[in-house]
Parts: structure tokens; C-alpha cells; sequence
């Protein structure tokens, strides 16, 4: 059997019942293109600091770029025995190339290369993502862009409320995934600093340069402390937070084109191309591809609880612990992409039946708000009424906090006993407020306002 890379002091080969448990090669793998990147540069930069001559460091980068071709050629012989991905490939260098392939280990870690690795191909699977959500922003805007002057009825607690353009509710989606692309973009700047130069935890007394691994590999910096480069893996729950957002956006997105296919509704004719039959029921053409957007997130949510509860206790810097990342980010990225390609090919091939969408307008009085705003038009709010408003709301406030106020459950929530208070206070002019608002864009406003200054206190 072979030493292990670290065996050094070891004078018994480790049991199969512990080599099977501990190897992370099964999964790791996945990670060889970002092994070999950081490797490189890592050699790179030992060789202009002296730490390594330049013909070891040639050596070293063509048995590199000669494993990787054999890795995608699928000639190359992944061993349980040589545990992970790291030692996996630098064994086989050493296979290949003998002595100088040890010299590449010089001042370098697995705690820091593997951060390297995650770091680099969680970069890349980002890149991959904002695309594919760009495509389905750009699905969905051709959509709306079909059925431009279509008007379908918006709902509230899935009862018929508003009239509104199909083009204005498809764009809702589109709005949903800017969010999500843009949370991507800060989290990929975020997770852009290079843990190399950390080694175990402490750095190393060698004269290495950081700048120069952090350059070449694309990174925006050194990380600036050794232990957190080591230890942190806010990068990845950020990654899968956002992921999880994205999930259950498409999820609701599913949700709606599932009802939508429906025979109560039918809204949408969705193509044979994106449907799936029943085994029994030979009259059943189903929308399961968006059912199974639904079904599948929960996964991609899972993968997160599973990362936040495997951080949550960890005392500071690497441990072994966190080999158990890797599994849940491949997954959650795997299943997210796959979601939105499929919801992309969704979109492609659904239509609006206009007949239907239309046979629904008319019930459900969906003009009762705007013959509502007629008659409010008539009345606007003066001045004066403005005025009352404010001095009635300020005394609200005061009342509030000196614990005066009678909050009454039978009005609800918090919008309607202040609104239903400010009449007590000032009658008439009190209901005009209302005028253009409702409790929904209402609440949502309020919940901004509150987290914007929970997170100005938090910050502090
Ligand atoms: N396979 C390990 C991981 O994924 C690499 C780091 C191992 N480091 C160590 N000191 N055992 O986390």
C-alpha cells in the first residue's frame, strides 16, 4: 500500500472503514480544473521568489496541463486511497515527474488550496448562472412582447382584483430575476479574494508573494487574515442564500404556469415538446417540468440549511468538518441551473389563449377600484385636510410611544388602527388618506422602511 501524503509519522496504514468515510474524491473531483489553476500559479510564483528553480517549475506546469488532459480525456485513475482532490493530483504528478512535483507543496496548505479551488469554481459557476437567468428574463420579455395589448386580471389572495396588461404581470418575473442577478454579482465580488499564502492557518515564514497568486489567478486580493481565509465559508452560504432565493422564485413562477395549464383556467396551451402524459389517464398532457421546478427547490433550500447547520458550531479556522461543503453547493448548482433551463424551454413553448383570458374579465367587478378612483377624484385631498393629517399622525406617534395608545385587535394590523385611530382623532378628512394606497403596497413600503433601519442599527 501507498504512504500517504501525509504519513510521515504514521507507522500503520489507516482502516478501509476510515479511508471509505474520510475520502472526498467520490465528490471533490469536480473541483480538478481549479486544482490545477491554483497549482500553476502557485509554482509560478515560488519559482520568481527562489523558492523553487525555474526547470522544477517547468517540469511542475507541463505534468500539470499533461493531468489535466488525461483528467478530461477520462484516462485518468481517481484513487480512494489518495483521499482527495489535492492529493490526488499531486500524486500523480509525483508519479510523473518524481522529485520536483514535492517542491510544489512549499509553503501551501490543503486548508488553503482547497478555499482556492471552492473559491474559484464557485466564481465560475456564478458566471455560468447570470446568464442562464438572463435568458429566461429575456423568455419571458419576448413573451410579454407577443401578447402586448393582452389584458388579463391580476389577482390578490388568488381573487380576482385588478385588470392589468399580461405584459405588466409577465414583467413582475423579469423584475424578480434582476434581483436575483444582482445579489449574484455582489456575492461573486465578495467571495473574490484569494486564501492562498494562508497554509494551515498561520501563514508561512517563506517569502512568498500573495499579490502575485491573487493576480494571476483572477482574484481581486490576498485575503487579509490567514484564519478567516482558512475558516470562513460566508462566501458559499451567501451563494446558496442566493440560490435559494432564485428557487423559489422560479418556483412561484411554476406554481403560476402550473394553475395557468390548468382546464379551470387555461390560460396557457403548453406544446407536447414541454409536456408529460400519465400511465393510466390517456386524456392527461401535464405541465411536469414546472411541477418539478416547484419539487426541486425544496432540494436547492435544503442544501442551504444543510451548509448553515454545518458552520453554525465550528470553532475558528479549518475543520475537517467543512469537507461536507462541497456536496451541497455541486447539488444546489446543479439543480438551479437545470430550473432555469428548463423554465427557459418552458416559456419557449407555451401561448395565451386570449378567449379564455378574456372569458374571465368580466365577473368579479375587476373595474370597481378604478369607478372607486372616479369618485374619489372628485374629492382630492386639500390642504387643509394635509394638514390635519400630519398634526392627527404626529399625535398618533407621540401617543405610540408614551404607551397611551389602545392598540384594538379587531382592527387587524398595524395600518388600520393607526388609519382607523387618525378618524378618531380628526374625523372626515382621516378616510381621504386612503386615497391611491392600499394595505398591500402599504405594508410593503412600511417592511422596507423597517429593514432598512434595522440593518442602520446592526451595522453600528
Ligand atoms: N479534503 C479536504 C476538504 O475538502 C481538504 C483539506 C484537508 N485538510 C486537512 N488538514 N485534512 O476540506
Amino acid at each position: 500500500k501507498e504512504a500517504k501524503l501525509w504519513g510521515g509519522r504514521f507507522e500503520e496504514g489507516v482502516s478501509e472503514t476510515v479511508e471509505r468515510f474520510t475520502e472526498s474524491i467520490s465528490f471533490d473531483k469536480e473541483l480538478y480544473r481549479h486544482d490545477i489553476m491554483g497549482s500553476k500559479a502557485h509554482a509560478n510564483m515560488l519559482a520568481k521568489q527562489g523558492l523553487m528553480d525555474n526547470s522544477d517549475r517547468d517540469k511542475i506546469l507541463e505534468g500539470l496541463s499533461e493531468i489535466e488532459r488525461l483528467i478530461e480525456s477520462g484516462e485518468f485513475k481517481w484513487r480512494v486511497d489518495r483521499e482527495d482532490v489535492h492529493m490526488n493530483i499531486e500524486a500523480a504528478l509525483t508519479d510523473m515527474i518524481g522529485e520536483p512535483a514535492k517542491k510544489l507543496h512549499t509553503a501551501r496548505s490543503r486548508n488553503d488550496q482547497v478555499q482556492t479551488d471552492f473559491r474559484l469554481w464557485c466564481r465560475d459557476a456564478i458566471d455560468m448562472i447570470i446568464p442562464c437567468i438572463i435568458h429566461l428574463q429575456v423568455a419571458l420579455v419576448t413573451l410579454a412582447l407577443k401578447n402586448e395589448g393582452v389584458i388579463i386580471l391580476g389577482n390578490t389572495h388568488m381573487k380576482r382584483a385588478q385588470p392589468v396588461l399580461l405584459r405588466h404581470h409577465l414583467l413582475e418575473y423579469v423584475e424578480q430575476l434582476e434581483h436575483d442577478v444582482r445579489r449574484l454579482v455582489d456575492c461573486r465580488a465578495r467571495l473574490n479574494f484569494c486564501p492562498l499564502g494562508a497554509c494551515a492557518l498561520a501563514g508561512t515564514g517563506l517569502p512568498i508573494d500573495r499579490f502575485m497568486t491573487a493576480e494571476e489567478l483572477g482574484f481581486s486580493a490576498p485575503m487579509r487574515n490567514s484564519i478567516d481565509a482558512v475558516s470562513d465559508r460566508d462566501f458559499v452560504m451567501e451563494f446558496l442564500s442566493v440560490n435559494s432565493t432564485i428557487a423559489a422564485h422560479l418556483s412561484r413562477l411554476g406554481e403560476e404556469w402550473v394553475l395557468w395549464a390548468s382546464e379551470e383556467y387555461g390560460f396557457i396551451t403548453i406544446s407536447d415538446f414541454v409536456s408529460t402524459g400519465s400511465s393510466i389517464m390517456p386524456q392527461n398532457k401535464n405541465p411536469d417540468p414546472m411541477e418539478l421546478v416547484l419539487g426541486k427547490s425544496a432540494k436547492v433550500i435544503g442544501d442551504l440549511v444543510t451548509l448553515l447547520t454545518l458552520c453554525k458550531g465550528l470553532p475558528p479556522s479549518y475543520n475537517r468538518d467543512l469537507q461536507e461543503d462541497k456536496e451541497p453547493v455541486f447539488d444546489s448548482i446543479k439543480i438551479i441551473m437545470r430550473m432555469l433551463e428548463v423554465s427557459i424551454e418552458f416559456a419557449h413553448n407555451i401561448s395565451f389563449n386570449k378567449e379564455r383570458i378574456y372569458k374571465a374579465l368580466p365577473a368579479g367587478h375587476l373595474d370597481a377600484t378604478t369607478l372607486a378612483d372616479y369618485l374619489v377624484k372628485k374629492e382630492l385631498m386639500d390642504n387643509t385636510d394635509r394638514d390635519k393629517i400630519l398634526e392627527g399622525l404626529s399625535e398618533i406617534e407621540r401617543l405610540i410611544e408614551s404607551g397611551e395608545f389602545e392598540w384594538m385587535v379587531d382592527r387587524e394590523d398595524a395600518h388600520v388602527n393607526i388609519k382607523a385611530a387618525l378618524t378618531d382623532v380628526i374625523g372626515e378628512p382621516a378616510k381621504k388618506l386612503h386615497t391611491a394606497r392600499i394595505q398591500n403596497d402599504q405594508v410593503q413600503t412600511d417592511f422596507r422602511l423597517w429593514c432598512h433601519d434595522a440593518i442602520d442599527r446592526i451595522v453600528p
